[in-house]
């Protein structure tokens, strides 16, 4: 089992690097804050408030969150996330899963849970996962850990572009204050805080391109890979 560890924080292009990554190792490719985002989306559609932390973590339990290839889907989508069955792909992307899901994803009955069900996703073998403490907790064994990262008003713009190609009108100063307070509330939170793992390699993408991030992963994972092998 390899798991290749990325971390970092919203918008930093982590995703985009990991789904390009996975795809040259041909590794699995695993998302993790879409199961955040299911717990936040379901609280929502139960009328469940957001910051009643037992209720939300019993929610948590009872939630049947799970990832499909997108198969033939042609919206634009890199995966079918679904919940109890439901295909929720888009609605884990609104605005109000957005200001909701920090919330969250701080408390730690709700961590414990999602971590679990990581971890099992990791033993499914060749794995590229994404998140914010897969390399500090949820796979500290992993040969190789990324700190993917981005100036805020770079991130900003890649999140508002993002919203613009969903057709969501949205104010761009109302995307940096956001992305400024989402930093705060995930660097400052009391369980697995996001920082760089120890050993952790720092890559910042400012102004640089996905293939271009990628490349220098290939580099260091080959130096990785002959120390596995
Ligand atoms: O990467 P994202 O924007 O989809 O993450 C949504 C939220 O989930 C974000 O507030 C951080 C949180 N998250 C987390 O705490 N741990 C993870 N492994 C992944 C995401």
């Amino acid at each position: 089992m390899t798991v290749i560890a990325i971390d970092g924080p919203a918008a930093s292009g982590k995703s985009t690097v990991g789904r390009m990554l996975a795809e040259a190792l041909d590794y699995l490719f695993l998302d993790t804050g879409f199961m955040y985002r299911a717990v936040t989306l379901a609280a929502l559609w139960q009328g469940i408030d957001v910051m009643d932390e037992t209720a939300v973590t019993t929610l948590a339990h009872t939630l049947d969150i799970d990832i499909q290839p997108a198969g033939t889907a042609t919206d634009g989508r890199h995966y079918t996330a679904l919940l109890n069955g439901q295909d929720v792909t888009w609605d884990l992307r609104t605005p109000a899963v957005d200001a909701n899901v920090s919330q969250v994803s701080q408390y730690l009955g709700v961590r414990q849970e999602m971590v679990a069900r990581q971890r099992a996703f990791g033993q499914r073998g060749h794995v590229v996962m994404v998140g914010r403490d897969i390399g500090t907790v949820v796979m500290t064994d992993a040969p190789l850990k990324l700190f993917i990262t981005a100036s805020p008003a770079e991130r900003a713009r890649r999140r508002w572009r993002d919203r613009q190609a969903q057709g969501h009108t949205t104010d761009y100063d109302a995307i940096l204050a956001d992305v400024v307070r989402r930093d705060g509330l995930d660097s400052g939170r009391e369980h697995s805080p996001l920082r760089p793992a120890a050993g952790a390699v720092v890559l910042d993408t400012t102004g640089r391109p996905p293939e271009v991030i990628v490349a220098e992963i290939l580099a260091q994972f080959s130096v990785v890979d002959d120390l596995l092998a």
